[in-house]
């Protein structure tokens, strides 16, 4: 299987960069997210020179959504990436993380009045997912006098290959506007006081290892903006939405390179531009490919079931990797303290969850497991810790980021008492 290049196994351990998990996960306890700052700049960087070599108004906004962890958000925010944010919450953990509003795009479907007031507030662009929307900003903006800069999300209608759940850009989803009225909504921005209309945007969903889809998102994009730049909108960007999946199944799967994405979809855009007589921003926003392999799950066998099959029951579950549970989602398996031993046994790693779905991967050929052995679930830096929960009243783990010769905390561990902090016992319950 190939490793993500932070990962190599020396003396029969897996190591991240120069540290041994086994190590980290002595000194820090399990379960524990290990991020890798190194792969997370390397991946950016290549992200980026892969379209800027194409052209040189590019820009990255980082998914958020993604990790928003402020380490994270701060490694990247350094290295010159703005970000895509879909929440209140995200655009406070981009703005803290240092990175300026100017490179923020609020994007989302269901947005609140709060939620438009603080992009007003914070100067920073949105994109807007309906005319209903529009016209609530346009209210707030002329209420605080600040004019505030959109793009439209247009809804594509692609299929794309990848799972129901996560493709965003079928003509049946919640998100965007469809091509036929966007012309309509254009219109509206250019006459609804203190909006302008100066990007558009697209997603076409996530997890995509073809870069066919976003070819043809790119000329649905360019297509658009030619009829949105007749109306009169000056187009500073056209956003392209996320960036490519990776190869979860590492032994199987063939997943593009950025440069492939760059020369499938620049071309395209490229000539759309031109032939148009534009030059915008050529703006994406990748979240998985960026984070995914920067991070391993650790976690602890605490005991091993020898019965229908062989469990290794884990002390992490859905509680802090949903993936698998609701997408079906494989993630690689590497017993980390016995990383050069050969597979002898087909080894179901089962987390603490009482739910039979708690399953963190299935079937895989392992070392004999003993109680006391660290798994590494691979890939786990994109939609890992940022979808977990403290269901069955479980405290969510740390997270630590090593870089160098350095490894530290970028988040504590949730106490027991941490459950309880947000909740409040009513009056009625109190003698
Ligand atoms: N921009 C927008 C508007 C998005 O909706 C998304 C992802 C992204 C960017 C980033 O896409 P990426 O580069 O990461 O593919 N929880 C799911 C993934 C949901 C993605 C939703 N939108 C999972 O774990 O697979």
């Amino acid at each position: 299987m190939q490793l993500p290049s932070h990962l190599t196994i020396q003396n029969g351990h897996l190591m991240s960069g120069s540290h041994d998990l086994v190590d980290l996960a002595g000194r820090f306890g399990t379960p524990l997210y290990v991020t890798n700052e190194d792969q997370i700049l390397d991946n950016f960087e290549r992200y980026e020179s892969a379209l800027s070599s194409c052209y040189p108004n590019v820009r990255l906004l980082f998914a958020a959504k993604a990790n928003g962890n402020l380490a994270v958000l701060r490694a990247l925010g350094r290295a010159g990436a703005g970000a895509d944010v879909f929440s209140s919450g995200e655009l406070m953990l981009a703005l803290r993380a240092g990175m300026k509003p100017d490179r923020l795009l609020f994007n989302g479907s269901s947005k609140t009045t709060d939620d438009l007031r603080l992009a007003v507030e914070t100067g920073i662009r949105v994109s807007v997912d309906s005319i209903d929307e529009l016209n609530q900003l346009s209210r707030i903006a002329s209420e605080q006098k600040k004019t505030v800069q959109i793009a439209f999300r247009v809804n594509p209608a692609l299929e794309v290959p990848t799972h129901p759940k996560i493709a965003t850009g079928l003509a049946t989803t919640k998100f965007g506007i469809p091509a036929a009225e966007i012309l309509s909504a254009y219109q509206a921005a250019l006459d609804a006081p203190y909006v302008v209309p100066v990007g558009l945007h697209c997603h076409i969903g996530s997890q995509i290892l073809d870069v066919e889809p976003f070819a043809r998102a790119a000329a649905v994009m360019t297509k658009v903006a030619g009829e949105v730049t007749a109306i009169g909108v000056n187009l500073e960007f056209l956003d392209i939405g996320g960036g490519l999946g990776v190869p979860y199944h590492r032994s199987t799967d063939v997943a593009p390179t950025p440069e492939e994405y760059a020369q499938a979809v620049m071309p395209i855009f490229l000539d759309g531009i031109r032939e148009i007589g534009i030059s915008p921003e050529f703006w994406v926003e990748p979240g998985r490919w960026l984070l995914a392999e920067s991070t391993v799950l650790l976690t602890k066998v605490n005991s091993v079931k020898r019965a229908y099959k062989t469990f290794a029951n884990v002390d992490a579950g859905f509680n802090l990797l949903i993936r698998p549970a609701m997408y079906d989602s494989w993630h690689e398996v590497i017993m980390a303290n016995k990383a050069d031993q050969k597979g002898v046994e087909e080894v179901t790693i089962a987390g603490p969850i009482c739910e039979t779905g708690d399953l963190l991967a299935a079937d895989r050929l392992l070392p004999a497991p003993v109680a006391g052995d660290l798994i590494a679930i691979l890939d786990c830096g994109a939609y890992g810790f940022a979808m977990s929960s403290q269901y069955n009243g479980r405290p969510r783990c740390p997270e630590v980021m090593v870089k160098g010769d350095c490894a530290e905390l970028i988040r504590r561990g949730e106490t027991l008492d941490d459950l309880c902090v947000t909740m409040q016992v009513p009056s009625w319950q109190q003698e």
